[in-house]
C-alpha cells in the first residue's frame, strides 16, 4: 500500500480537518507512503440529468479514487452528520453504479471538530454511505478528534503527541491491510 488519496469534507481556510489531513500526509510522507490532497471545489451539485454529460471535474477525482491503494476521508461534523459538499461528492463519485470507484476500496474516515465528540455522529452516517457503496471500511482503529483547535499551533501544525500517535496507528493499519 504506497498510494493514498485524501478527501477534506471542508472547503474553508483554516479548516481543522484541513490542518488534520495535512499531518497526516506528512507522517504518511515520512513513512515513504503517497498521500495526495483532493481538490474538488469545481465538483457541480449532483444531478441526474447530468450523467449524460459526466463533469469533467468529477472524473478527475474519480480516476484518483480508482487508482489509490486507499482513501483516508476527513469530515467535519455538520448538524450530525455529514457537509453537503462532502455527500456530494459521495453520491457522484458513486455513479454511474457500473462504474463504482467505490467497490472494494479500503478507506478509513477520520475527523476534527472544535467540540468534544470529534465528528462520532458524522463518521458513523459515512459509514453508512460508505457501506453500501461495497466499500472495505477500516473499522478500528477510529479517530475521532475533539477539542481540535488545540491541537494544532498558530501555522496550522499539529502539536499533540496522543494525535501524532493516532495517525501513525491508522497509517500502519491501512500500511499492512491486504489489497485482495
Ligand atoms: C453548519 C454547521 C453545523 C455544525 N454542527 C456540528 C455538530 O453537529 N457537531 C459538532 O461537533 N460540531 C458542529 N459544528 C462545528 C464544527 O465542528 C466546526 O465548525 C469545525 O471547525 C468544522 O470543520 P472545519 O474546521 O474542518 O471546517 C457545526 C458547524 C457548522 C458550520
Amino acid at each position: 500500500m504506497k498510494n493514498i488519496f485524501g478527501i477534506v469534507g471542508s472547503f474553508r481556510k483554516g479548516s481543522l480537518n484541513g490542518m488534520l489531513m495535512a499531518a497526516i500526509k506528512e507522517r504518511a510522507e515520512a513513512k515513504g507512503l503517497q498521500l495526495e490532497i483532493a481538490d474538488f471545489k469545481d465538483v457541480p451539485l449532483f444531478n441526474q440529468d447530468l450523467l449524460a454529460n459526466y463533469p469533467t471535474a468529477v472524473t478527475v477525482v474519480k480516476n484518483k479514487i480508482k487508482s489509490a491503494d486507499a482513501v483516508i476521508i476527513a469530515t467535519p461534523e455538520y448538524n450530525r452528520s455529514v457537509p453537503g459538499v462532502l455527500k456530494n461528492l459521495i453520491d457522484w463519485t458513486s455513479r454511474p453504479k457500473d462504474d463504482n470507484v467505490w467497490n472494494g476500496k479500503l478507506v478509513a474516515t477520520v475527523g476534527a471538530t472544535n467540540g468534544i465528540t470529534g465528528t462520532i455522529a458524522a463518521q458513523y452516517v459515512l459509514k453508512q454511505s460508505l457501506l453500501c457503496m461495497n466499500v472495505r471500511v477500516v473499522g478500528n482503529p477510529e479517530f475521532y478528534l475533539g477539542m481540535a483547535q488545540e491541537k494544532f499551533d498558530e501555522n496550522g501544525t499539529l502539536i499533540d503527541e496522543i494525535t501524532k500517535k493516532k495517525i501513525d496507528e491508522l497509517l500502519s493499519t491501512l500500511a499492512t491491510s491486504r489489497i485482495l
